[in-house]
């Protein structure tokens, strides 16, 4: 919700009354309630039509709570991309998500790893709450993904492909309950959940956010 795509380009808003009517046509258009809906980047929104206006998220996700409350949805929550301004613009009065989704895995930076967790905790959220998205970073095929072995970030990973290993350590990174990941192809789907028995190596994951912040400092690694 927050996304109106059109004809002649896509259109970003937090407009209440409209985020409200998105829910209720995505209700009539499934032919039943969705179990929850998402305000989607709400940043992009606020960075272009009001820059770190705490009353333009909190009347969006009113809009969104009150569309849970009537029952046209589910639950709502929160999807971030980028995820840096967002936790400064919360406060009490910030109607407070059932789910967060922010991006996970070895390609998002320290800056959006603890722009994640500080949304999180702004909002209140425990693990269970927090879901993340677009592990591979929309593809398992980009030349970064031969570069690499996601499997040192798990113990006696050994079992599992690199694209496994790549999706488990993507629960750490940051710390997530579910992670939305697209496939058109079952035997992936399969894979993806046979990555779940690996045991992921918090140590490694520790060390790599702090090569990672070390190097956004200008620190050599
Ligand atoms: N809020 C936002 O701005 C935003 C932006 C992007 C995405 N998202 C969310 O994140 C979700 C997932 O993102 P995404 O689909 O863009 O990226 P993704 O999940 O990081 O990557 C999808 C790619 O991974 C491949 N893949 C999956 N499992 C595989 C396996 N076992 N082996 C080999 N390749 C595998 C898929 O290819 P195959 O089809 O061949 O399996 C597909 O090309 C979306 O559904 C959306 O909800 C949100």
């Amino acid at each position: 919700m927050g996304y109106f795509p059109r004809a002649d380009r896509a259109e970003h808003s937090l407009d209440p009354t409209r985020l409200y009517g998105a829910v209720e046509e995505a209700a009539r258009n499934l032919g039943r309630e969705p179990d929850v809906v998402f305000l989607h980047n709400p940043e992009h929104s606020l960075q272009e039509a009001a820059p770190h206006n705490r009353d333009v998220l909190t009347l969006a996700c009113a809009a969104l709570a009150d569309s849970a409350r009537q029952g046209i949805c589910g639950a709502w929550g929160i999807a971030s991309w980028d995820p840096s301004p967002l936790p400064e613009l919360i406060d009490a009065t910030t109607p407070k998500p059932s789910v967060l989704m922010v991006r996970a895995g070895l390609l998002v930076g320290i800056r959006t790893l603890d722009a994640a967790d500080a949304l999180a905790e702004a909002l209140g959220m425990g693990g269970s709450m927090v879901w993340g998205m677009s592990p591979f970073g929309g593809s398992t095929d980009a030349p970064v993904w031969d570069r690499i072995d996601p499997r040192v970030f798990l113990r006696g990973g050994a079992g599992l492909s690199r694209v496994q290993a790549a999706f488990r350590a993507a629960y750490r990174l940051p710390q997530v309950d579910s992670i939305a990941v697209g496939t058109d192809e079952p035997a992936h789907l399969g894979e993806l959940i046979g990555a779940l028995a690996g045991e992921v190596d918090e140590q490694a994951i520790h060390q790599y956010r702090s090569l990672l912040r070390g190097r956004s400092h200008g620190q050599p690694v």
